[in-house]
């Protein structure tokens, strides 16, 4: 999604701008641009593509100023293009405003200022709020009220960094429904829609609240409510490393993360699981406890690959603590007046702790006064700080757009809240034991999948010319397959199908023929002799069949094409192990394919509009 870098201070704005830009390129965007305060007025570059065209398109050194902001857009009203690009100046090209979010009654402000004679040269509604502010200050002549009057009239989500030749020495930055982080460095501040662009500066931060707005100056800042009431800010300390958003020799990063799982997976359950006595220590539960005792029903919302893993959740939280579970898709939920009541416990699951669906998905549950438990990797997000409770996924920053290392974490986490739930309830010690313990030999079931990563290779230069793949899974493993697929489809462009194995034969059977990739997971669980049919099924049409099994089973090559093997675990653990050569044939097909796997097109790592 969109991105924002803004600075004052003492140094040229310029390049650290760029520097910053490029460490959001994770987030997707299709077009950049950056302006800064120069003696002589606003000096304004942007430019559709990435931030190198921009750079070759314009000698950003010659950008002078120590004031400036920079912008990574995510089309969303109108295309990608120079003119669409922030940032967006007011009629009078002294104030210069970027912004993410969606101002929803744009058209109205609009009109209003249309028939006032204002005109427009994109077809943003960012630019709508520029001019909008550049028209209250004619008459208001202070930068912070014109912005404040203008927020007081916007519907709709934004994080908007404004600038002005009246009043240079000031920055303002104003949040709602969009993150925004504060540096705070010695003389110079900056802001930043991610906690990535400012590390390299400072590891010092204030995460900017809803509603809320900071005034920067280089001597120091201020922040207040959008209705000007200060606000007191808590300054607090990045929670990762910069080595942990670089590429460390790797070609991409989502092949890093790839290979981080054992370690990440480990970082999810250490010092929470006791496997002495099968239960699970988890913190930051602590206050809902008695909650989640008592609760008769538990509804998982997310988003995505998040998603998925609720699916899977779901049958972990059913088969170990005998509570029903629905999983909702949060931009399904929050929209259809969902029947929640206050013994309910709903459970957001996300990476980013961002995702605009999933926000509102709690908002609207906790508004129906059910307790609200976040699953989320960023520290300090925004959903991290809107549930009542909650456990961190400790997977450290994820920069690939594709989720892997998280998708593993979750799972880790939602089987240890399985768990402890379980053991809350009616799982004895000895069956919460037997689970614990394999737990802990994930991460080296995981390290001996990666240790053998050539015949997935192999497998995915075979077939990166498919046209269409089929993913099935049954039980836990279905949504292990949907995930698959997923993986898939946004990194290579190939069109990517999950489905429950029986159901094949109800529809998608009619698409088998030779060219038909179809990738089973097949763990020797108590259903394996039905998915082995479900491939003779697909033999007998003459599919090509990459079985996912278990290292020991000597019998799946003689139906399967291929056979990817994983160790023999749990079966309720299998889709921890299966994802991971799912990952890497996404992976290596669409690197054959040439494909931009860090920064698939027209996805964005973290959605914050609806
Ligand atoms: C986007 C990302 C997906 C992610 C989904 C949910 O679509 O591209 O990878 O699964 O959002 O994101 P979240 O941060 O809430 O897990």
């Amino acid at each position: 999604m969109c991105g924002i870098v803004g600075y004052i201070g003492s140094k040229q704005a310029a390049p650290l701008i760029v520097s910053g830009l490029k460490r959001l390129e994770y987030r997707g965007y299709d077009s950049a641009g950056i302006c800064c305060i120069a003696p002589d007025g606003l000096t304004i570059a942007k430019k559709a593509g990435r931030v190198v065209d921009l750079e070759r398109a314009v000698d950003l050194h010659t950008l002078e100023g120590t004031v400036g902001v920079g912008h990574t857009r995510w089309a969303t009203h109108g295309v990608p293009s120079d003119e669409n690009a922030h940032p967006h100046t007011d009629h009078s090209g002294t104030i210069a405003l970027v912004h993410n979010g969606i101002i929803e009654n744009y058209l109205t402000i609009k009109k209003k200022l249309a028939n006032a004679g204002y005109t427009f040269k994109s077809d943003t509604d960012s630019e709508v709020l520029a001019v909008f502010i550049g028209m209250l200050y004619e008459t208001l002549h202070d930068l912070e009220l014109s912005v404040r009057t203008a927020l007081a009239e916007v519907e709709g989500t934004f994080g908007i960094v404004v600038l002005s030749t009246h009043e240079p020495d000031v920055v303002i930055a104003a949040r709602r429904g969009s993150p925004l982080i504060l540096g705070i460095g010695n003389g110079e501040y900056l802001v930043a829609s991610d906690a990535s662009a400012v590390i390299s500066h400072t590891r010092q931060v204030v995460y900017l609240q809803e509603n809320e707005m900071a005034i920067l100056r280089r001597d120091g800042f201020s922040t207040k409510t959008i209705e000007n009431v200060d606000t007191r800010s808590v300054v607090e300390e990045i929670a990762f490393e910069l080595a942990q958003i670089e590429r460390g020799g790797f070609e991409h990063f989502m092949l890093k993360e790839i290979f981080e799982q054992p370690i990440t997976f480990r970082d999810g359950f250490r010092g929470r699981l006791r496997v002495e006595d099968g239960t699970v220590r988890l913190g930051g539960l602590a206050s809902v406890a008695e909650k989640l005792r008592q609760a008769k029903r538990i509804i998982i919302t997310a988003c995505g690959t998040s998603w998925h893993a609720g699916l899977v959740g779901e049958y972990l939280i059913e088969s170990l603590a005998r509570v029903p579970v629905e999983v909702e898709y949060a931009s399904e939920f929050r929209y259809r007046n969902p029947i929640i009541s206050p013994d309910d416990v709903v459970i957001a699951i996300s990476q980013s702790g961002e995702t605009a669906d999933t926000l509102a998905a709690i908002r609207e549950a906790k508004l129906k006064g059910a307790t609200v438990i976040g699953m989320v990797n960023v520290v300090g997000s925004t959903i991290a700080r809107e549930t009542d409770a909650g456990v961190y996924l400790h997977a450290g920053p994820e920069i690939g757009v594709a989720s892997t290392k998280a998708f593993t974490s979750q799972l880790c986490v939602l089987t240890q809240f399985a768990l402890y739930l379980g053991r809350m309830r009616a799982l004895s010690a000895e069956q919460g034991m037997a689970i614990a313990e394999e737990l802990v030999n994930i991460p080296e079931h995981i390290t001996r999948i990666l240790d053998n990563v050539e015949p997935i290779k192999a497998i995915a230069k075979k077939y990166s010319g498919a046209s269409n793949f089929l993913y099935l899974g049954r039980g836990v493993n279905f949504p292990a397959a949907l995930e698959g697929a997923l993986k898939l489809k946004e990194i290579s462009y190939i069109h990517a199908e999950g489905y429950p194995a029986a159901e094949m034969k109800h529809g998608p059977i009619a698409l088998i023929d030779e060219n038909m990739p179809v990738v089973f997971i097949a763990p020797k669980d108590e259903i394996y002799d039905k998915v082995r049919s479900n491939i003779e099924e697909v033999r007998a049409r003459n599919g090509r069949v990459i079985a996912i099994a278990d290292e020991d089973d000597d019998r799946i090559a003689d139906v399967a094409t291929h056979v990817i093997r994983i160790p023999r675990t749990l079966p309720m653990l299998t889709p921890i192990l299966a994802s991971i050569p799912l990952q890497l044939l996404a992976y290596f097909i669409a690197v054959e394919r040439g494909c931009n796997v860090d920064m698939p097109r027209n996805l964005a790592k973290s959605v914050t509009v609806e």
